[in-house]
């Protein structure tokens, strides 16, 4: 019997995974906990799940860790996530050195406070080399956010003459996403049972195949990742194609 890892065609592997991390809170509720403890214990599945990719060599995994709607949760919450989060940073970017893995952050990077924004360019810094891979971290982010940024932007840039307004493309705008330097995402998953993209990558996750688990957050492991990657391989991806002419196409390779 094959394991789930063995499973996994990694010629065919997604060069992008995007993980909406939902569920910390319930998980420690059902354990009559403080939802702060489902966070904390949300930590080690990240560990597992960074360490699963990596191992898998998939080139981006991209990590839905705090959205600008988060903001409005009560203040201990908030705030003992940031205090994890700057925990977190400080105890592994050795880690993440040493398995040749490069941290990128996406979102508004000026809403942390000062010593997280400290904590974060740090290891951004010294992760910076690193050539594995690419873990985004979007953390005060939403994409509505994104999008308006990117429209000050070029409406920035057209102003001062360095755009011709008859020539924004799909491509100019996509320079002016966080995401600018990262292929979009092939797989998103969402832990916890919940349907929807909560203003994660709109634009980015166009023709993302989209898997959903009722696993919660703190539960998720390797084992749970390589479920999604196989369902994902067993998907045929149209783009607008008809399922004949993706035949074809594969058949003249
Ligand atoms: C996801 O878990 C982590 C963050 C949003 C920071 P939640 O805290 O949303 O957990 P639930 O959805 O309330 O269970
Ligand atoms: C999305 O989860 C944001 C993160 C996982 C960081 P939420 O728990 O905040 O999303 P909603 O409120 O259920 O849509
Ligand atoms: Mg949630």
């Amino acid at each position: 019997m094959q394991s789930l890892k063995e499973q996994i065609n990694l010629q065919r592997l997604p060069h992008h995974i995007a993980i909406i991390m939902d569920g910390n809170g319930r998980w420690a509720q059902e354990k009559g906990q403080d939802r702060l403890y489902g966070h904390f214990h949300g930590v080690e599945s990240v560990r597992n799940i960074v360490e699963g990719c990596a191992e898998l060599g998939v080139g981006y995994l991209t990590l839905y860790a705090f959205s600008t709607e988060n903001w409005d949760r009560p203040e201990y919450e908030v705030s003992g996530l940031m205090e994890l989060l700057v925990d977190t940073i400080r105890k592994e970017t050795e880690t993440l050195n040493k398995n040749n893995i490069k941290l990128h952050v996406i979102g508004d990077m000026n809403m942390l406070p000062a010593y997280a924004q400290k904590e974060l360019n740090e290891s951004l810094e010294i992760t910076s080399r690193n050539t594995g891979l690419n873990l985004v971290m979007a953390l005060s982010y939403s994409s509505r956010w994104e999008l308006v940024q990117a429209v000050k932007h070029i409406a920035g840039d057209v102003k001062a003459g360095k755009i011709d307004p008859d020539t924004i493309s799909q491509d100019t705008l996509q320079k002016y996403l966080t995401t600018s330097n990262f292929p979009d995402p092939e797989l998103m998953i969402r832990t916890s049972g919940e349907y929807r993209i909560s203003n994660f990558l709109l634009y980015q996750l166009a023709y993302a195949e989209l898997y959903f688990t009722n696993v919660r957050w703190p539960d998720f492991r390797k084992e749970n990742l390589y479920e999604a990657i196989i369902d994902f391989q067993s998907r045929e991806r149209r783009f607008g194609k008809t399922g004949d002419q993706l035949q074809q196409e594969a058949l003249s390779q």
